[in-house]
């Protein structure tokens, strides 16, 4: 089939999105594809790009990013009995317009099969508060949170007397730890949530866990509708406050994980049920990253999911599947069959 992987976006994510949007049409067209990339500027603008275009995460440069100039500009015609661009599309957006169910919309209006979670799945998952409710009413361990809505002030005390401290302080609705402060004293709250606001007019409050370990599991749909986890992988790379930033996670790190920790007896799985149970309440499809902390006493807690993990090179989904045996260009033409399916 005829792939057209998107990547950039509209969100703060875009140059991972453009790291791990690149290195999927990269490996389609390795594996015989015919794959069309089209950019999505911060703006919005959608631009066709050259066979070639490479876009890297690279300590040492600017971050990459996918602008008007990147390529040729392309109006897509998604309206009824117009050509598809495409039998398949590939989202690999990250965060708002591209993993919460905005784009998947589209496609479904197009009725253009994509890869990855649907409208409902994408935009639960992306959203915090909402994925946090429903994982809550279903029992599923996490820990304590707050929210404050849009244009709502910021009551800190009620925010403190609740979660106690430290306490994270996210965008509802982002990724790659953009707009997250984690807070230990209440004058530091203010400016988290001006930070965080800057990229999300709703804000999450999470209570801390002390002395977790953060491990993370791929998840992949088989064709016959069976899920295939990975071990869970470790993270290893701590930002400078401590936890795992965007510069712990894409700049400072060669190899942020440990893809073969030591777990105590009976962890491993009790996580990667944990993922199962989560994948399948939130209706997710085709793949994910489910996120948890291991406490010390051997419980594991739900962290969060995302539904277009980052798959570029140096990220966890793509090396959790490789030491399983999943190459990089095996699980990007899987998820095209499961697409096509
Ligand atoms: N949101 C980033 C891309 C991730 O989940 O890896
Ligand atoms: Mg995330």
């Amino acid at each position: 089939p005829t792939v057209a992987v998107f990547f950039g976006g509209r969100s703060v994510e875009q140059p991972v999105s453009c790291a791990s949007g690149s290195g999927v049409a990269k490996a389609l067209r390795e594996r015989g594809f015919d794959v069309t990339a089209i950019g999505i500027t911060r703006t919005g603008e959608w631009v066709e790009l050259p066979s070639d275009a490479a876009f890297a995460i690279d300590a040492a440069e600017a971050l990459p990013e996918v602008t008007a100039e990147t390529g040729k500009a392309v109006a897509v015609d998604l309206g009824p009995g117009a050509q598809p661009i495409a039998d398949i599309a590939f989202p690999v957006l990250h965060g708002p317009y591209g993993e919460d169910g905005t784009i998947q919309g589209l496609f479904e209006m197009a009725d253009l099969p994509y890869v990855g979670s649907g409208v409902l799945s994408s935009s639960l998952s992306m959203d915090k508060e909402f994925s946090k409710r429903l994982l809550a009413a279903e029992d599923v361990p996490q820990g304590a949170f707050a929210v404050l809505k849009p244009g709502e002030a910021l009551d800190a005390h009620a925010v403190i007397d609740k979660l106690g401290l430290p306490i994270f302080v996210k965008p509802a609705r982002a990724g790659s730890s953009l707009g997250i402060s984690k807070v230990k004293s209440a004058a530091e709250l203010t400016e988290a949530v001006a930070k965080a606001r800057e990229v999300d007019d709703k804000v999450v409050f999470e209570a801390s866990f002390e002395d977790v370990r953060e491990i993370e599991m791929g998840v992949l749909e088989t064709l016959d509708g069976d899920l295939e986890i990975t071990f869970p992988l470790e993270v290893l790379a701590m930002g400078e406050e401590g936890w795992f930033d965007f510069d712990a996670k894409y700049l400072d790190n060669p190899e942020p994980f440990n893809l073969h920790p030591d777990y105590p007896e009976g962890v491993a799985e009790r996580a990667q049920e944990l993922a199962r149970k989560v994948f399948r309440l939130l209706d997710c499809r085709d793949l994910a990253r489910v996120d948890c902390f291991l406490a010390p006493d051997g419980t594991v807690y739900l962290n969060e999911v995302n539904t277009m993990p980052g798959l570029t090179p140096m990220s966890g989904v793509p090396q959790a599947f490789a030491a399983a045996g999943v190459s990089y260009g095996d699980l990007v033409e899987r998820l095209v069959t499961l697409a096509a399916s």
